[in-house]
């Protein structure tokens, strides 16, 4: 094998390698040796090299997800592979329970879903509703959810404010007490507006309706800022991991009250991939029902490493700190922000353009592209304001170092509009 290895070799440095009949009756036993060791130092070479040009191209993420994932995250990710039956995988999965325990601040068993959040999302429908579910649309994402919800065979309704107001406590209280639903979604950060919802207000209602299953996607807020699953008292909290944990797509986290275990367990046509309840029987043993993204689950257990020695309440305070500096960044240029005032995102930040009235109007797209030539990607308005908004994300592990580079780009990027 080792001889083929080097055979190729000689095949692509055929000119030269074909001169060697000297070299070759000098070191005929150690000269295979040798060439394979300079062809994998070459290749080791090339391929660095490669790396390297991808990573000196590579534009650096400030959209609202997926964000920027550091070198130690993508070192986890690469760790060898194990078996997801095995001592090594338990272990993994035991590891990093009570660290999402601590994170989620509860002591119900956290699920590790190997799918974008739409998956959990579209799981967590099948599972938990089977008269009529209430979807709180405020944004491109939650309304999606209406959408998700009728593509199940659910009966649903939408309670529609318009995009940039938050969902209202009272809204909901309204639409409940009509005996209708016994689910609700909600999304807690709307990602597309860059509103984040009462959350703690909207659980309270959980006591005055306790049979309806209240659905929380945190998809772009969780681990930004504090979601106590236990206390708020909801049915099912849920998060990619591609958005504030700044890992690669593909992994979400989620949790599920006892009172949601004991409704999906009577609902016929649950599936498969997603039946919560086949997740609790697997976590009670640190394992997942079907073969998970084992990389993913590395790169979160780096990922809870670093979470912790920064601190969760640091954390907080980081995530709530850079929000607010991009806010009097977007104030100090003119520009006014599209959320309702109260209710702005604390991981990304929407900056109105003409979506609604006031501030100043710049060609969003012509922003981006310029600073994007200096290597930061913006998202330039998502949905029917596209254009008419754009978002700077502070998710992940973004610092006042960082976030100052991002600013810099955008004055250099105006200057030249
Ligand atoms: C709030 C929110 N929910 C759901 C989603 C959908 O997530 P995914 O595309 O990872 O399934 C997104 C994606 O941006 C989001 O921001």
């Amino acid at each position: 094998m080792r001889r083929g290895y080097c055979g190729s070799w000689f095949a692509r440095f055929g000119g030269w390698a074909s001169e060697p009949p000297y070299v070759v009756s000098y070191f005929s036993d150690t000269l295979p040796d040798f060439f394979c060791l300079v062809d994998s130092r070459l290749q080791a070479a090339r391929a660095c090299e490669k790396f390297h040009k991808r990573f000196m191209e590579h534009v650096k993420l400030h959209i609202p997800g997926p964000v920027e994932v550091s070198e130690k995250t993508f070192r986890a990710f690469c760790s060898p592979m194990i078996g997801h039956r095995g001592q090594g995988f338990k272990d993994l999965y035991a590891k990093i329970q009570p660290q999402l325990q601590a994170l989620l601040s509860t002591k119900r068993l956290v699920f590790l879903g190997t799918s974008s959040a739409w998956g959990v999302m579209e799981g967590a429908i099948r599972n938990l509703t089977t008269r009529k579910v209430l979807c709180c649309m405020c944004g491109a994402f939650s309304d999606k959810w209406l959408d998700v919800s009728q593509r199940c065979g659910k009966e649903a309704e939408g309670l529609q404010v318009d995009w940039g107001s938050p969902i209202r406590a009272e809204a909901v209280d309204a639409k409940l007490a009509t005996g209708q639903f016994d689910a609700l979604t909600l999304i807690h950060n709307e990602t597309s507006t860059g509103v984040m919802s009462p959350l703690a207000e909207i659980a309270a209602l959980k006591k005055k309706y306790p049979d309806v299953m209240f659905i929380v996607d945190a998809v772009s807020s969780m681990s930004a800022v504090p979601l106590e699953f236990d206390s708020l008292g909801i049915d099912l909290l849920l998060a990619g991991t591609q958005k504030a944990f700044a890992l690669p797509p593909g992994l979400t986290v989620f949790v599920c009250s006892e009172a949601a275990l004991a409704k999906a367990g009577t609902v016929n046509d649950r599936g498969y991939y997603f039946d919560l309840v086949e997740f609790q029987k697997n976590a009670e043993g640190s394992m997942t029902p079907s073969t998970p993204s084992i990389g993913h689950i590395y790169a979160l257990s780096s990922k809870l490493d670093d979470i912790f020695a920064e601190g969760l309440e640091a954390r907080y305070k980081r995530h709530a700190d850079l929000s607010q500096l991009t806010r009097d960044w977007a104030a100090g240029h003119g520009f006014t922000l599209f959320p309702e005032p109260g209710y702005e995102s604390r991981t990304l930040t929407c900056i109105n353009n003409g979506a609604r009235e006031g501030g100043r109007i710049v060609d969003v797209a012509r922003l981006q592209k310029l600073v994007k030539d200096q290597g930061i990607l913006i998202d330039g308005g998502y949905g029917k304001i596209k254009g008419k908004t754009f978002r700077l994300s502070n998710m992940g592990d973004e610092t006042e170092a960082t976030m100052k580079q991002l600013y810099a780009a955008l004055d250099a990027g105006l200057k030249q509009l």
